[in-house]
């Protein structure tokens, strides 16, 4: 046993995830495994190239697109996940499953893919060797803010997921909330300045007992 967390960071798009985790970084350095979702192991970046950035994965069916942010999760997890676990390294991921809870099943209304959802969490984490996430830390603004910046972030590159309306925001938004009946999941008001969050993200980091070293 070791005292080894997998915490996830998660949010909408333009909830200055990106940022955050650039300030972790900073903070915790080699400490930490930094990876993120999908993606994180050169197949699963394969497979991020697949569902986020081909134009096909936006005309393939919901259950294709669930089932391949679970590959690349499998993957990820299999290879980097576990053992940094196992060796006693927190890891700290760009997104995770409450991505795919939120939009998937709640940003795109597929909540028929619950069952599936509850079954491919059984399949990933659910083995003695293998780790859910201990914590999900939620960064969480208005569904009108978070379009706004994301349609503003000339640095972001368009991808089918930016493509989107209020309502789709709104749902996911909604989706992370309840996410949270289940999971341990802290949200973060993400209006405040990113000194601010960043300080939001430490304390609660904390109270986890995970400390950046000196
Ligand atoms: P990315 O450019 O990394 O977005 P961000 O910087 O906001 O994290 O692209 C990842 C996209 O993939 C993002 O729009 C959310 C989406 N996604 C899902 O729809 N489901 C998932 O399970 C995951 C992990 C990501």
């Amino acid at each position: 046993m070791n005292n080894a967390k997998y915490v996830v960071f998660d949010g909408m798009d333009g909830s200055g995830k990106g940022t955050q985790i650039e300030l972790l970084k900073r903070k915790f350095g080699d400490t930490v495994l930094f990876t993120r979702e999908p993606g994180g192991t050169p197949f699963a970046e394969e497979i991020r190239r697949l569902v986020r950035d081909n134009p096909l994965a936006g005309k393939s069916t919901p259950l294709n697109n669930f089932l391949l942010f679970w590959a690349a999760r499998e993957e990820l997890q299999h290879n980097l996940v576990v053992p940094a676990l196992l060796s006693g390294k927190h890891v700290f991921s760009d997104r995770g499953d409450s991505s795919t809870f939120a939009f998937q099943l709640c940003g795109e209304e597929h909540e028929e893919l619950f069952g599936a959802f509850i079954l491919m969490r059984k399949l990933v984490f659910g083995n003695d060797d293998r780790r859910r996430p201990d914590l999900y830390i939620v960064f969480d603004l208005l569904a009108e803010i978070a379009r706004e910046r994301a349609l503003q972030d000339v640095t972001r590159t368009k991808t089918h997921f930016d493509i989107r309306d209020i309502g789709y925001y709104e749902r996911v938004r909604n989706g992370f909330k309840k996410f949270s009946d289940q999971e341990s999941v802290e949200f973060i008001d993400a209006t405040k300045t990113p000194e601010e969050v960043h300080r939001s993200v430490l304390t609660i980091l904390a109270e986890h007992m995970i400390f950046p070293v000196a």
